[in-house]
């Protein structure tokens, strides 16, 4: 160790700190594992969450309070970290993450905190449940927790909203962005809060066997394609209004829309057979085409909505990287004959991630822009994130032997590390706004970016602000 890296690591108050650049020999298992320990410690360097005082699962307060991120991105980085265990075998952070999901899953165990009720949608709920839905599947090690009980809770309260958009007739059916009237994006419908629904229907289906599941993804995927927000070449787009009856298309094409649509697919794929098997073959073939395509030409992930416009990235997009990423490599598992074609793009794209990696206090901390080639000096929890699952999904083969288990064959007290994940001290409730009302505006103030988005939350989102993109 270099003279400065002690005083660095001493300043810092982390043993761990390395001194030089994120360097990655992308040949060695134990290469990649020794980065992403490091990425998956600076990135928790910034979770104040456990700490006494601070609220256990949140990225700090939402931007409407002066904080950076929405409550729906504290998921991301919870499944982040349980895909971080499951690939590495490092459980270092498995009863913070426990804590993190399970503080937050509210008094009905459906991820529906009061505290979150302003900026709480359906996509939002749904991450949730889907953060929730992977413990179970992966058999993250807390015993006494039923995942995926929290996942069906979550199903349960959004299959009820479907069947109130179908019986009302607005736009034939379909969620609604917000799950609230009174917050502004309720007269909104998005292919990303369906494609959350789906997204756990086909992961319930195929962990229970039961066929009802699969019945309301296909039932919703129908509709996503009959009302024109997923085209026949696989193009994702934003959603529509339901005063326009949806005819009014955001053709805004987010990358994480069609990577949850291409890892449902892929589930639906894994547990049908014959000829409903064929049609989910060719759209996890046709979703993988696009998404590589249009997000990857250049073998990384570009977001081609916001990169390259001055800071018409927001928060939410910050974190769709490292969610793509990590639906694409669990499409390898669950169809692998995708494992060609997605394979060696998640080379290329963890080595252009890692590039950027030489910044921050410590000289190995990531920025965003992975077509930059080098860190821009903008460094923070969704690059680090990011970054990790650039880099854990290349540990294809440590777990091809783990799978991705079902209620039949779930064993998570099987797992040799035992991390005890029963630390919920869950009061759920809080601020007691109680359940509807609230939806309490807080101004505008867009932040002026190119003015589309599917989550600008509450306040900040004037139905104007949907102006098509492309
Ligand atoms: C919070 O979690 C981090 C990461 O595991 C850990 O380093 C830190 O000690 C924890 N803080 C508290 C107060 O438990
Ligand atoms: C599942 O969640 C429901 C709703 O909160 C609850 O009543 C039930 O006890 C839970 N079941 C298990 C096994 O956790
Ligand atoms: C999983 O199986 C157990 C035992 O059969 C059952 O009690 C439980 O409800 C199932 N969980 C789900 C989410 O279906
Ligand atoms: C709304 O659109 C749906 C299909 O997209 C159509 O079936 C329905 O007739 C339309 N309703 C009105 C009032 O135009
Ligand atoms: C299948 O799931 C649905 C939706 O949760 C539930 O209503 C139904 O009782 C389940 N069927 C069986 C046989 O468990
Ligand atoms: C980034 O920081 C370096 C060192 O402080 C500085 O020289 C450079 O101009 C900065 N670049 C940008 C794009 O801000
Ligand atoms: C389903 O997924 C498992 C991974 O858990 C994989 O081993 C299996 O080959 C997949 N089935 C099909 C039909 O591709
Ligand atoms: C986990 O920790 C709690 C509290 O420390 C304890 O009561 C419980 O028995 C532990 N569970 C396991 C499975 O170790
Ligand atoms: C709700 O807010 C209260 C007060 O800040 C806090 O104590 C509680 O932990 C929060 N609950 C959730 C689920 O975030």
């Amino acid at each position: 160790m270099k003279q400065g890296a002690l005083s660095l690591a001493v300043l810092s108050g982390a043993v761990s700190t390395a001194w030089a650049a994120l360097n990655v020999d992308f040949g060695s298992t134990d290469s990649i594992k020794a980065a992403a320990k490091d990425v998956a410690f600076d990135a928790l360097s910034y979770y104040k969450g456990n700490e006494s005082g601070e609220i256990p699962g949140l990225l700090g307060d939402e931007p409407f309070l002066g904080g950076k991120y929405y409550w729906w991105s504290g998921s991301v980085q919870w499944s982040t970290l349980i895909d971080y265990w499951y690939y590495t075998g490092d459980d270092s952070y498995n009863s913070v993450v426990s804590q993190g999901l399970l503080h937050q899953r509210g008094p009905n165990n459906d991820f529906m905190p009061p505290n979150a009720t302003a900026s709480l949608s359906n996509d939002d709920q749904g991450f949730w449940g889907i953060a929730a839905m992977q413990a179970a599947e992966l058999d993250f090690p807390a015993s006494s927790i039923d995942w995926a009980n929290l996942s069906r809770n979550v199903w349960t309260t959004q299959v009820r909203r479907f069947q109130q958009e179908e019986k009302d007739e607005t736009c034939d059916g379909g969620l609604r962005w917000q799950i609230l009237p009174t917050n502004v994006g309720f007269d909104y419908k998005n292919t990303i809060s369906n494609a959350a629904f789906i997204n756990l229907g086909a992961r319930l289906g195929r962990w229970t066997g039961n066929a009802t599941y699969v019945e309301w993804a296909d039932r919703a995927w129908t509709w996503l394609t009959d009302i024109g927000f997923l085209t026949e070449d696989f193009s994702a787009y934003d959603g529509a209004h339901v005063g326009a009856n949806c005819t009014d298309i955001n053709k805004a094409e987010f990358s994480y829309s069609a990577g949850l649509l291409l890892q449902s697919a892929a589930f639906l794929y894994n547990q049908t057979t014959g000829d409903d098997q064929k049609r989910w073959r060719d759209r996890v073939t046709g979703l993988t085409k696009t998404i590589l395509d249009k997000f990857f030409e250049e073998g990384y992930h570009y977001e081609i909505a916001c990169e390259g416009r001055d800071d018409a990235c927001t928060p939410d997009m910050l974190f769709f990287k490292g969610m793509v990423t990590r639906n694409l490599a669990s499409t390898v598992q669950l169809a692998p004959f995708t494992k060609d074609a997605i394979s060696k793009v998640l080379k290329t794209n963890a080595e252009a991630a890692v590039k950027t990696c030489t910044g921050g206090d410590n000289n190995r901390q990531c920025s965003f822009s992975w077509a930059k080639g080098k860190f821009d000096n903008e460094t923070d929890i969704p690059s680090q994130l990011n970054t990790l699952s650039a880099l854990t999904v290349l540990l294809q083969d440590e777990v091809s032997q783990k799978g991705i288990a079902t209620n039949a064959t779930s064993n998570p007290d099987g797992g040799s590390d035992g991390g005890n994940g029963s630390g919920s001290n869950g009061n759920g409730n809080g601020n007691g706004n109680g359940q509807g009302q609230n939806g309490n505006g807080n101004g505008n103030g867009d932040g002026g970016s190119a003015g589309t988005t599917t989550r600008v939350t509450v306040g900040v989102l004037v139905a104007g602000l949907f102006a098509a993109l492309l």
